[in-house]
């Protein structure tokens, strides 16, 4: 048997439980629209991102099928292999793809998954660091990516939602990468620690969240935005020619009203990332510049760990705004963090 989360929608309340889970409950649901499951992990650690604490709310948007084991973030040891490209013992991780939404994730002691979509853990990271990463981070270094396809590669950047985890390693990233970083937080109080990551400057939220012109004084290279809303419109007027936004969330609100005004006079451009769907040859030049940029003590400052049987419990806290940085989730008891 297998510990884990297991989430059952019903007409009332989610079911939420850590149970005990047989083999059969954790095999992918037969109409998972990614089904394939060809090899099994032994799962040690997951982590608690914006999504999973939405899952444990029974959120329909992302507990897409009934019962769910949660955790959009996987990392642990291959335990089984059907496929010729992993073996029994290789260190593996997994952000989205499917898990913890149309297929069960890393919150549980094993997982059945789908082979094309894993990564090797580089050796550099522990798994408690990898998952310290975890979809946050992997997204922050999407955002850098395509900031710097887009030929962003130096100058003045702005990252929103500086305090979350996505915030926190893209200031990180963007700093170790040679660009100078301004954060925009609502906490204040977080402003020693975003300083600590890299950042240059702190700015109230309230900078950005206020009616804004159409255009308004050129100031960024580069946004990386993990909010949305009105601070996403105000700092897209704000943008140098040719500059580039990078739009990875909406903690602050899914809606965006702006004018064209910084697309046709500045030839600003504003890039999408969604890391559940990321193609497998970016998902590892990823983590490979993970592994080569990010200092493992950096990952140690930003994430925590809580153990498997407080899930439920943080994820509120995560809904809350109370979490500072993010948070890892040690699955396998006695795995070292
Ligand atoms: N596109 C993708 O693939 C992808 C991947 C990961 C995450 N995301 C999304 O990115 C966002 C951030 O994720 P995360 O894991 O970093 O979450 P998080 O750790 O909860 O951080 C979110 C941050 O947003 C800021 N924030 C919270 N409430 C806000 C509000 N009402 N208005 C404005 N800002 C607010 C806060 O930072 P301050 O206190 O510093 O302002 C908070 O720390 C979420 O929307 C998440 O769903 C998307």
């Amino acid at each position: 048997m297998t510990r884990g989360w297991q989430i059952t929608l019903t007409d009332d309340a989610p079911r939420v439980e850590l149970v005990e889970l047989d083999a059969e409950s954790l095999r992918p649901p037969a109409d998972a629209p990614d089904a394939a499951a060809d090899v099994e992990v032994a799962v040690t650690f997951s982590g608690l991102n914006f999504k999973d604490a939405l899952a444990f709310t029974g959120n329909p948007g992302v507990v897409r099928c009934s019962p769910l084991v949660p955790g959009i973030d996987v990392v642990g040891t291959v335990a089984a292999s059907s496929t010729p490209r992993w073996a029994v013992g290789d260190r593996v991780l997994l952000n989205g793809a499917g898990a913890g939404e149309t297929r069960h994730g890393g919150l549980a002691e094993r997982a059945h998954l789908d082979g094309a979509t894993l990564v090797a853990t580089p050796t550099v990271f522990t798994d408690a660091q990898a998952a310290g990463i975890g979809t946050a981070g992997f997204t922050a270094m999407l955002a850098v990516l395509a900031l710097e396809r887009h030929g962003v590669t130096s100058g003045d950047v702005l990252v929103t939602g500086a305090s979350g985890g996505l915030g926190s390693f893209a200031i990180a990233l963007l700093a170790r990468a040679g660009f100078t970083v301004t954060a925009a937080t609502g906490r204040p109080e977080n402003a020693a620690r975003l300083r600590a990551l890299g950042a240059a400057s702190i700015i109230d939220r309230s900078e950005l969240d206020r009616p804004s012109r159409a255009l308004e004084s050129q100031r960024w290279a580069g946004v990386i935005d993990a909010g949305c809303g009105q601070p996403l419109a105000t700092a897209l007027a704000q943008v140098r020619p040719l500059g580039a936004v990078v739009a990875c969330g909406n903690a602050s609100s899914p809606a965006l009203a702006t004018t064209v005004m910084p697309f046709i006079l500045r030839g600003v451009a504003l890039l999408g990332v969604n890391s559940t769907i990321t193609p497998l040859a970016l998902r590892e030049q990823a983590w490979q510049r993970l592994a080569r940029d990010l200092d493992p003590a950096v990952v140690d400052s930003i994430a925590r760990t809580v153990e498997l049987e407080h899930a439920a419990e943080r994820a509120a806290d995560v809904l809350a705004g109370r979490v500072p940085g993010r948070l890892a989730v040690r699955v396998a008891s006695g795995a070292s963090a």
